[in-house]
């Protein structure tokens, strides 16, 4: 089993969207098995709070309920206890190497890292545009899933 923890700032707009987005997808290919997948914040502001409203709808309107999940912090036993930690942004890998004292694994890497497109995700936190951010951690999503079942070259 491979176990992903994707990361963010806040961990109730994009990290539980690319959990829940990359759940779905896995099982929609039929390799739930294959996969665990959580998410962490890098931040302490949401710590214990439900999935941000308009991050909720835009799930909800995939099929998907997020109904049962709280926000909570990345831990430096995240590091050893999870094969690949995903940030949305450049900023949530620094935080994250800051939380684990490092990457001697190499485990931490950018959720876009296999777009066709390497990039960051804004957080649609500030920007207000969930749309293009769910769009994005999609094409994450599957990119990763391509790269870890071989169908995609790195
Ligand atoms: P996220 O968005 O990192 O995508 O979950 C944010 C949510 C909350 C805050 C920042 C970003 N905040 O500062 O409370």
């Amino acid at each position: 089993m491979i176990r992903i923890l994707m990361v963010c700032l806040g961990n109730i707009c994009r990290s539980p969207m690319a959990e829940y987005i990359f759940r779905d997808m896995a099982e929609k290919r039929g390799l739930s098995q294959l996969f665990y997948v959580a998410s962490a914040a890098t931040s302490t502001e949401e710590l214990g709070n439900p999935v941000y409203p308009p991050a909720k709808r835009k799930l909800y309107s995939l099929g998907i309920d997020c109904s049962g999940k709280r926000a909570r912090q990345m831990t430096k036993a995240d590091y050893r206890e999870y094969d690949l930690l995903l940030g949305m942004e450049q900023w949530n890998l620094n935080s994250m190497r800051r939380i684990s004292g490092g990457d001697p694994e190499g485990k931490i890497h950018l959720l876009l890292e296999h777009a066709l497109h390497p990039r960051g995700i804004d957080d649609p936190w500030y920007t207000g545009d969930f749309d293009t951010a769910c769009r994005d951690i999609q094409e994450g999503c599957e990119s990763w899933l391509d790269v870890l079942t071989g169908k995609k070259a790195t």
